[in-house]
């Protein structure tokens, strides 16, 4: 097959300006584009729904199902249930080891963890290791139809009690 013949480069034209416009409008539509990328994710980015603070609440029901004496658990929020004469407490059922739920252990009061065999007090005080901390506390209240409903996200000291009535 025969070649054709290229036209020959006009006179007092660079020879392979050709190759380096089309490089510049290949480099120019690649930096539009992103440029454009860059733009729609920080728009993505600025109106990416955040939520404050009600979701860490959980309703745990009406106060006759946590009487006083024995911690009640409530699976959904992980949090037991403590009540006595001056108020009711929540305290978080998250082992500070490494995470897993502890349980009642009715035998010392306390609070046993499956997975590692962590020993807590009836206060969530650490007996026994490998946890490096404390069960803690977080905040407990009456909504307006009496319910008492659990803050996850507000820890409070272990001697909080909320009266209730
Ligand atoms: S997770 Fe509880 S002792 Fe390890």
């Amino acid at each position: 097959m025969a070649k054709e013949p290229q036209d020959p480069p006009e006179a007092g034209a660079e020879p392979g300006a050709d190759r380096r416009d089309f490089l510049w409008k290949v480099g120019c539509a690649a930096l539009g584009v992103a440029t454009l990328e860059a733009a729609g994710s920080t728009l993505r980015f600025a109106k990416a729904p955040v939520s404050y603070g009600p979701a860490q609440r959980r309703v745990l029901g009406e106060l006759a199902r946590f009487p006083p004496g024995e911690p009640v658990y409530v699976e959904d929020a992980g949090v037991f249930i403590l009540r006595d004469a001056k108020g009711m407490r929540a305290l978080s059922a998250t082992c500070t080891h490494l995470g897993c739920t502890v349980r009642s252990d009715r035998a010392s009061g306390g609070f046993i963890c499956p997975c590692h065999g962590s020993r807590y007090d009836a206060e969530g005080k650490v007996l026994a290791g490998p946890a490096p901390a404390s069960l803690h506390f977080v905040r407990v209240d009456q909504d307006r139809r009496g319910r008492l409903v659990v803050d996850l996200g507000a820890p409070v000291e272990a001697d909080h009690r909320t009266k209730v009535g």
